[in-house]
């Protein structure tokens, strides 16, 4: 329970610890470990600094100590090599970790509180495209670290019926998108989102070639008296749903469905909670839940499959396929 209570402190270490050098001097000097002293001098800190950091990663066992000498651990290799948790952890400092304290005051009020740190906006959404560079960098690598490796998994399952038309709801800056541009030739995609991302998307889509099949249209997606743009063979919503509570995942359910063309097919695509690998996998999304009530909108979470179950029927959605997709999504087809 200590280990709790003292947890942001230790967070905060650690972050220090990487971000200032001293765990990469410690990795340096492996074979031989490295006294306090010896680890100020090669990360030009103080030696006060080094032995409060070396201190705290040591009781969080980044670092272990040996006759005065400190080396990495296995875990500390992590911290400080490991792509996943990288992106975790820069995404809990620079996104959460200031408005986390307001996470109450959002569960009480339904809001996301904590979003204040840096603007007044609804949600993150409205402001995503003017975060501060550091934050929006993160925001992003997070976003993009765990749907880009389903993408190319998806793309041949999605595309096995040549779809002429697809919907990307919630396309934020077009990776999925231009992956089905680049991959066939022949399918229009129009992505709905918030008007900050389409300009990225547009601006990416320029840079990749790949403007002459593309279509955006700028939409609060929260306003379910617009309705979305029609005929389409498939509308995919990836990692969206998980944007909002269930009344509104109902409403985008049914405007979703009126956007499909004779014979189409709603894709959702998600990470739920409870089909994953692994405990750690289970932890990391109960953790975004949280990121979503103090940050995100103050009314969405990470979802277990049945409440997506129970919605897609609740929509009159007959489900034709569940899949998998890698080790952390599923894909769920979805006819009328
Ligand atoms: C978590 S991201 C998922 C992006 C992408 N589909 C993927 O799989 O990586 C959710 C996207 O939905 C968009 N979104 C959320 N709420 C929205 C709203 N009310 N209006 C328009 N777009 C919204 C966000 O801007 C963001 O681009």
């Amino acid at each position: 329970m200590h280990a709790l209570a003292f947890s942001p402190l230790f967070f905060q270490a650690a972050m220090a610890a990487r971000n200032m050098g001293v765990l990469a001097a410690v990795h340096a000097a492996k074979d031989t470990g490295l006294v306090p002293a010896e680890v100020a001098a090669r990360a030009s800190v103080t030696l006060y600094a080094a032995r409060v950091l070396l201190e705290g990663c040591l009781a969080i066992q980044l670092v272990a100590l040996e006759g005065g000498r400190y080396r990495l651990t296995p875990a500390g290799e992590l911290w400080l090599f490991d792509e996943m948790t990288k992106v975790n952890a820069n995404f809990v400092q620079d996104i959460c970790y200031a408005g986390a304290l307001h996470l109450e005051e959002s569960l009480r009020t339904g809001l996301p509180a904590g979003l204040k740190v840096f603007g007044e906006w609804p949600t993150i959404y409205e402001g995503l495209t003017q975060l501060p560079p550091a934050a929006q960098q993160s925001w992003f690598d997070f976003d993009h670290f765990y749907s880009d490796g389903a993408f190319p998994i998806a793309f041949p399952k999605v595309f096995a019926a040549r779809p002429e038309r697809l919907l990307d709801v919630g396309g934020n800056t077009g990776k999925w998108a231009l992956h089905c541009l680049a991959n066939d030739p022949a399918v229009e995609v129009t992505v709905l989102d918030h008007p900050g991302q389409l300009a990225q998307l547009q601006a990416n889509a320029v840079v990749a070639g790949l403007t002459a099949h593309l279509r955006t249209v700028p939409m609060n997606l929260l306003d379910h008296a617009l309705a979305f743009p029609t005929g389409f063979d498939v509308v995919w919503m990836s990692q969206f749903l998980d944007c909002f509570g269930e009344p509104d995942i109902a409403q985008l359910l049914q405007r979703g469905i009126a956007a499909l063309a004779p014979g189409g097919r709603l894709c959702v695509m998600e990470a739920f909670w409870d089909r994953q690998p692994n405990d750690v996998a289970e932890l990391c999304l109960q953790g975004t839940s949280l990121y979503f009530s103090c940050m995100a909108n103050g009314t969405s979470r990470m979802y277990h499959s049945q409440d997506f179950l129970e919605l897609i029927a609740g929509a009159g959605l007959t489900l034709v396929s569940d899949e998998k997709i890698g080790l952390s999504h599923t894909l769920l087809t979805c006819v009328i």
